[in-house]
């Protein structure tokens, strides 16, 4: 599906932000291998997440799933399984698009008494797993994979667990949660240092299901473990409240609501970086939901200017960046982002991606290996442009047609419903048009 796009005189409205993934991939995931049962909120109506319902089910978990007729988010009863319940699938478990629910449901699937095999859409395929086979076969799983154990499908094979100490070579919040998840089932401790800061939900998840688990700073212990079924109202998708807060910044007649967000620090780099770059970002109606920071976001019309961002702020913010470039691209000065070489292993190379669409709309922009320039000027051309089938991508696009001087058609559109299959209906609400 291709859609073309373009901005109103008046971008104004308030917005819901959807479910957050991240805390819905690992509200089913948990609660599947926890005792008790769960009713799980607002959970994500993206594509990715139900891949991970899916893929419980499939392993004999109960999950029951009710869509919300006023759009307020799916409702899921999960009747938790317990450490050692669940059973062998019938077919090979498919992951889609989703590297959280790969790498995730790696460290679950990782040293059980049956066997298991993997896979993923074509992206997916190509994106790498011996980061996180390397460690839980240190741990004792049996795990295979193509290409000398590096990419998926990936084949699970039993093994017996026992704890590592383990430094991230990354800051990845994915490779440290399938670790965490092994370490539950591994005998002893199983510690992980972290290079900085990724997001925490899996942590802050498994110590409200009374896990053995102990933060201190970037290192994490996690000792073997049974879990209780808690119920999560997933907050909202700051990823997914990003696009709205840059289209309010970026556009010049605007005020955009974003409601129920979750504010999480370890999600909210983007937050900081549009401040820094001069944008009006106001929180209002702080409150904590279920354990997570939640706010209200009020974005308006800014004079943005560009700004350097590297180091320890990057894992805070790395799947906001396609969208940050549109406000860099609309800043005046430079941009310059580094230490995100990990864009290159997202569903796209989101490198490459997002400079070649910003060059090919008129835009002075630089791939780096590790990041990117882009020289602001205040204008985006129109044109046709290739969401390369990411959803982050293609919703970039969708955002800077909200201020470039012709339309902009995005091809293979629809891929937003990876995370946000409301999105073009919501970019019409606020005003934009969509054909
Ligand atoms: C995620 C972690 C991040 C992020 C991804 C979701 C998660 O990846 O990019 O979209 O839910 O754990 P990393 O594991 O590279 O941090």
């Amino acid at each position: 599906m291709d859609l073309t796009v373009s901005g109103p005189r008046r971008l104004a409205g308030e917005i819901v932000a959807p479910g957050d993934k991240s805390v819905s991939h690992r509200a089913v995931m948990l609660n599947s291998i926890a005792e008790g049962q769960a009713t799980i909120t607002n959970f994500s109506p993206g594509d990715d997440c139900t891949s991970t319902m899916v893929i419980m089910r499939a392993l004999g978990v109960n999950i029951e799933r009710a869509s919300a007729d006023d759009g307020s988010g799916d409702t899921l009863v999960v009747k938790g399984a317990g450490t050692n319940g669940l059973r062998e699938a019938e077919d090979v478990l498919d992951a889609g698009n989703s590297g959280t629910t790969m790498r995730l449901m790696s460290g679950i699937l990782a040293g059980r008494e049956f066997k298991a095999t993997m896979t993923g859409d074509s992206s997916l395929q190509s994106r790498p797993m011996g980061r996180i086979i390397k460690p839980l076969s240190m741990m004792g799983a049996v795990i295979r994979g193509r290409e000398n154990n590096t990419l998926a499908p990936l084949e699970f094979d039993g093994g017996d667990l026992s704890g590592i100490e383990y430094d991230l070579p990354v800051a990845s919040a994915q490779l440290k949660s399938a670790i965490l998840l092994a370490g539950l089932r591994a005998e002893g401790k199983t510690s992980i240092s972290q290079p900085a800061a990724s997001r925490d939900h899996t942590e802050r998840m498994l110590s409200a299901m009374g896990a053995d688990i102990r933060v201190d700073g970037l290192d994490v212990t996690v000792g073997q473990s049974e879990i209780n079924c808690v119920d999560v109202d997933v907050p909202g998708d700051i990823s997914s409240a990003a696009f709205w807060i840059v289209a309010g910044l970026i556009h010049p007649n605007s005020e955009v609501v974003i409601k129920n967000v979750g504010i999480n620090p370890t999600r909210a780099g983007v937050i900081t970086a549009l401040q820094d770059m001069g944008g009006n970002i106001e929180l209002v109606n702080e409150r904590d939901v279920a354990g997570e920071p939640v706010a209200d976001i009020v974005a308006t019309s800014s004079n943005l200017r560009g700004t350097e961002l590297a180091g320890s702020i990057m894992p805070l913010l790395m799947d906001e960046v396609p969208v940050i470039a549109v406000a860099a691209a609309m800043a005046e000065e430079e941009t310059v982002i580094r230490d995100a070489a990990e864009l290159r292993v997202k569903e796209t190379d989101r490198i490459s991606a997002t400079v070649d669409w910003l060059v090919a709309a008129g835009v002075e922009a630089e791939a780096r290996d590790d990041g990117m320039a882009i020289v602001g000027s205040g204008r985006i051309a129109g044109g046709t442009f290739q969401s390369q089938d990411d959803h982050r991508i293609a919703m970039a696009l969708g955002i800077a047609a909200m201020v470039s001087d012709d339309p902009i058609t995005v091809v293979d559109a629809g891929c937003a419903s990876i995370s946000y299959p409301e999105f073009w209906d919501e970019l019409e609400s606020l005003g934009g048009i969509v054909d």
